[in-house]
């Protein structure tokens, strides 16, 4: 979703601003922009829609200069996409101003501006600050002192970084529900809405927190809480790889980011579980006391990583004794729901930023339950610093706009949470056994799973001309189904549905046709005859399937049927498993179809508006 980049330095910093919207272009967005203000108060702006490449194309010389400078990629929300909407957005050629999030009461805020004289020029909420501050500037001393008393007329989400043309030495920047981090240089500091923007200039960072201002000047950082009041914030040495942007060779970052899979479960998995166990401590200092009464486990996400969830409620359910519900952030948060005794809220995320899930922790820890657990990828996001207890799935930077391998070691750390449950809710020595040698060998079934390639960018040919899939599971495969289906729709644009496969009588078998195919996962467990009778049904309609299947299955290839051999595994460890073939059709049926693989039309990476 939208980016951000500021800058104050000595040097011109347009570069600077041009390369970290290009670090941001993975977050999704339809137009970039950037204002530039030299020490002598000359100002400049441009903006284009489309790739960030179009605006860096249209710097010049002339209006390529300033050593103070705000720049932002913007995904459309209030108002089309247009040069005009995009930011940096002015007020009377002094502020200017970029921003991410949504100023809920822009329509109340406009009427105010206009009555004292203002011009709206654009369909944004985001002009509204532009101007509030603006004409806050006549009763306040400074340009921080402006911010601090705009920021009290805003309701919603903002991420915002504020620039006066009257005073190239600083900008003011606010964060409320959209993440802002500084990052500190020799003479020179920075902001942005993601560390990756500046990891080329810094690897030091303050992450704002909610309510907080901060004045950023070329060597100062003064930082205001939501009271006004001055706080020190900690400085965090950054672990991200620098050329975690980098697609190492591959053609997408998609592609590249499934192929780390094996090497990135393998690294989640290490120290935290080994075949005698669990170490101990690994979901936190206090969480063997906290996870010890726990009995029933209440999760919430969006996207692939609900689908993570759905997952872990046939684990936590079947192996571990604990009964789970799982929900949908943006459901969870708008209505009532009763809170079961010995509850433990679980969020999962892997930007730690999604703002429906972050709502719905908000929400739950006023509702009682026992404490709170995120499984996330980011260190130090919002979800990270607001729950009780963290648990990072260390995929790395991810960069794809579809997410692979941190829906994978989102899937391991389930499986070490189930572990962590089931040991004091009477899990069977068969159960543990399963999962624990199921996670020793998954990084190397991973690797053997991936060498399926050849076989499904074959298959894919076939996909491609079609309008329309269905994706077939059952238990646990059935969220793998769903996963399947959301990735093909992602990134191919072909229109996929996932059932369960018990379901497929009660409406879907109408829709089978040669036409239609039908993507089935079928590990070999105790659903496998009731897989095979629906398997049966899709045939005598004259369904075309493509089985997934373990060879034990007995699935034979025929001409309505072609059958794909994945590599036996233990059951616990099979959605994780089947979810690679999945990746690997829907990344080669996008790479047939021509779509941009890495950054799908209108989806963004990470959703900081409702
Ligand atoms: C967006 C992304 C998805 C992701 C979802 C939830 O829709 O495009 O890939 O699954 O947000 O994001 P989160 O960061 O909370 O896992």
């Amino acid at each position: 979703m939208c980016g951000i980049v500021g800058a104050v330095a000595e040097r011109n910093v347009v570069e600077i601003l041009l390369e970290g919207l290009k670090r941001l272009e993975y977050r999704g967005y339809d137009s970039a922009g950037v204002a530039l203000l030299s020490p002598n108060g000359d100002f400049s702006r441009v903006r284009r829609t489309g790739k960030v490449q179009a605006l860096a194309d249209a710097i010049t010389s002339e209006n390529g200069v300033g050593s103070t400078g705000i720049a932002h990629t913007r995904w459309a929300t209030h108002g089309g996409v247009t040069e005009n909407n995009a930011h940096p957005h002015t007020s009377s050629d002094r502020i200017a101003v970029v921003h991410n999030g949504i100023i809920e009461n822009f329509g109340e805020l406009r009427t105010e501006l206009r009555d004292k004289g203002y011009t709206i020029s654009t369909d944004t909420d985001t002009e509204t600050i532009a101007h509030t501050v603006h004409s806050l500037l006549d009763t306040n001393d400074t340009l921080l002192a402006a911010v601090q008393e705009a920021v009290t007329k805003f309701s919603g989400a903002y991420g915002t970084v504020i620039m006066d043309r009257e005073d190239p030495s600083r900008v003011i920047v606010a964060r409320s529900g959209s993440p802002l981090v500084i990052g500190l240089g020799v003479g020179e500091n920075f902001i942005a809405s993601d560390q990756m923007a500046l990891l080329p200039v810094t690897r030091r960072f303050i992450f704002l927190e909610e309510g907080d201002v901060a004045e950023i000047t070329r060597r100062e950082v003064n930082i205001f809480d939501v009271d006004g009041h001055p706080v020190v914030r900690d400085i965090v040495e950054s672990t991200v790889e620098h050329d975690a942007g980098d697609k190492a060779g591959y053609r997408h970052y998609m592609l590249k980011e499934i192929y780390e899979q094996p090497t990135v479960v393998r690294n989640a998995l290490a120290g935290r579980v080994s075949l005698e166990g669990l170490t101990p401590d690994i979901f936190g200092e206090n969480a063997e006391t906290l996870l010890r009464d726990v009995k029933h486990v209440q999760i919430i996400a969006c996207g692939t990583s609900y689908h993570a969830g759905m997952t872990a409620r046939y684990w936590l359910e079947q192996y571990a004794n604990v009964s789970c519900n799982v929900e949908i952030a943006s459901e969870f948060r708008y209505r009532k729901s009763v809170v079961h005794p010995n509850s433990l809220l679980v969020t999962i995320s892997q930007s730690g930023e999604t703002a429906d899930t972050l709502a719905a922790l908000r929400l739950a820890q006023e509702l009682g339950y026992m404490s709170s657990l995120t499984i996330c990828n980011v260190a130090g996001s919002s979800l990270v610093r607001e729950s009780d207890m963290a648990f990072m799935t260390k995929a790395g930077a991810e960069i794809g706009v579809a997410s692979t391998k941190a829906f994978t070691t989102q899937l391991g750390a389930f499986l070490m949470l189930t572990l962590a449950l089931g040991q004091h809710n009477g899990m069977s020595d068969e159960a543990r056994d399963d999962i624990l040698n199921g996670l020793q060998s998954l990084p190397s079934k991973l690797e053997e799973t991936l060498s399926l390639a050849a076989e499904i960018e074959d298959l894919a040919e076939e996909f491609a001309d079609k309008h329309h899939s269905l994706f077939l599971g059952r238990g646990e495969q059935y969220p793998i189904a769903m996963e399947g289906a959301l990735k093909l729709k992602e990134i191919s644009y072909i229109h996929a549905e996932a059932y369960a496969s018990g379901e497929l009588k009660h409406g879907p078998l109408a829709l089978i046709d040669d036409e239609m195919p039908v993507i089935v996962v079928a590990p070999n467990n105790e659903l496998l005859e009731k897989l095979k009778s629906n398997v049966e049904e899709v045939r005598a309609r004259g369904g075309i399937m493509y089985v997934f299947a373990d060879k034990d299955t007995a699935f034979e290839s025929d001409e309505t049927m072609r059958v794909i051999n994945v590599p036996q595994c233990a059951e616990s460890v099979a959605p994780i498993i089947y979810t690679i073939p999945l990746q690997l059709l829907s990344y080669y049926v996008a790479l047939i179809k021509g779509t941009d693989v890495d950054q799908p039309r209108n989806l963004a990476k990470s959703v900081t508006v409702e």
